[in-house]
């Protein structure tokens, strides 16, 4: 018999003994007891209240933000319905210029945003070419180019298994922060079935990243379309990022660690050149852990088929036949290796299945 149950329901499709490996970025070896992947959302409570759920849940999107250290003995369960609709409540502004998008959460996340821009709508494009689907977008609030997710989102849609419930939450209760959420802080809580962006007819484009508008000059654009600024985001991310189809990784591997302003500056003062930003909150700031990590001689270092990517510091890289208990063993180096340097605690951004941090 195949591994693929037969069911009832053709919204839903069971797998016993999933292989995962191949769905994640980092292309470790990687096994599920069970893959549900559900077309429908209506038909999340039934799938919900199967009891193989009893041995634990992970929501999978595209796999790009998950260490596989270990294999999972519950069900993964990956929502596939891909649709995009405007407007989807009905619920525009008025003005006809700020439209409302909605989207399903297993709809490829740069797919999504290319199918904005030809759409003529603004917003999305410093956030191109991130792996991944718009369901796991806002789980680790993804962000780029100067641009975080929370600031496009009106609503995220998701079955909220505490209540049982369909829920809509507004942006304001998503609890975002950097790299963090509610539905990241409480795993076990949320399915996010849709999110709904806010995006705008006329262009308002964020370009003060630095590194963007130099691209742009090197383009030759003065006055760039959304697309364009797209297109730039696209060529600097090629250039700096390995791309996950050629080479596993799951983009940062660390998030970029926040530290009270004075540390920032005790850093800074022993070493001018760390790069350090605003961190939205009073008396604290954000430092490179990129810059923290060549520093500390990691960049393009390898373990066997573990490394640092050669062009960034700060993304893990599969060079073949790496585990991730391979990679999450070289990741746990570097953090000791910076925090005996520089005194700085550095956290990973993807989710570890079968291990602590
Ligand atoms: N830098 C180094 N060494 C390196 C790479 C970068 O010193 O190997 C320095 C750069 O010179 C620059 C600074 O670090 O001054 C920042 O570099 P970059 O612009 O590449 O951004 P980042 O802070 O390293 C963050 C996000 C990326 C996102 C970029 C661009 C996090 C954890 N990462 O990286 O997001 O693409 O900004 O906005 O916040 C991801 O989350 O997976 C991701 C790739």
């Amino acid at each position: 018999m195949s591994a693929a149950a037969i069911d009832a329901d053709p919204a839903v499709r069971w797998t016993r003994d999933a292989d995962l490996g191949a769905r994640t970025s980092f292309r470790v070896p990687a096994r599920a007891a069970w893959l549900v992947e559900v077309a429908d959302a209506d038909a999340l409570p039934g799938v919900l209240a199967d009891p193989r759920m009893d041995d634990g849940l992970l929501v999978f999107g595209g796999g790009s933000n998950l260490l596989f250290a270990g294999d999972f003995g519950g069900v993964a369960l990956a929502l596939t319905g891909d649709a995009v609709a405007l407007n989807a409540h009905g619920d525009s502004d008025g003005d006809g210029e700020t439209v409302i998008v909605r989207a399903e959460a297993g709809r490829g996340w740069h797919d999504f945003v290319l199918h904005t821009l030809a759409m003529g709508l603004s917003g999305l494009e410093n956030l191109s070419l991130i792996p991944g689907t718009v369901g796991a977008a806002p789980i680790q609030n993804i962000g780029a180019y100067g641009v975080e997710l929370d600031r496009r989102v009106h609503a995220v849609e998701a079955w909220d298994r505490e209540r049982g419930a369909a829920v809509r939450l507004a942006a304001a209760d998503c609890g975002f922060a950097y790299r963090d959420s509610r539905f990241k802080r409480e795993p076990g809580r949320w399915v996010v079935t849709a999110v709904e962006f806010m995006l705008s007819r006329t262009s308002q484009l964020e370009l003060g990243y630095a590194g963007l508008g130099a691209e742009l000059a090197a383009m030759g654009l003065t006055a760039p379309t959304p697309a364009q600024v797209s297109d730039a985001v696209c060529r600097i991310r090629r250039r700096k990022l390995p791309d996950p189809a050629l080479l596993g990784n799951a983009g940062s591997f660390f998030k970029n660690p926040i530290v009270s302003s004075a540390q920032a500056d005790a850093l800074l003062s022993g070493h001018p050149g760390l790069p350090c930003f605003d961190a939205g909150s009073p008396g604290m700031r954000k430092l490179s852990a990129a810059w923290l990590i060549e520093a500390a001689g990691w960049k393009g270092h390898r373990d066997g088929d573990a490394g640092v990517a050669p062009g960034h510091a700060l993304v893990l890289v599969n060079h073949g036949d790496a585990s991730g208990a391979e990679l999450l063993a070289l990741a746990r180096r570097i953090a000791a290796s910076v925090q005996a340097r520089f005194g700085v605690a550095l956290e990973p951004e993807p989710r570890i299945i079968g291990a602590h941090w």
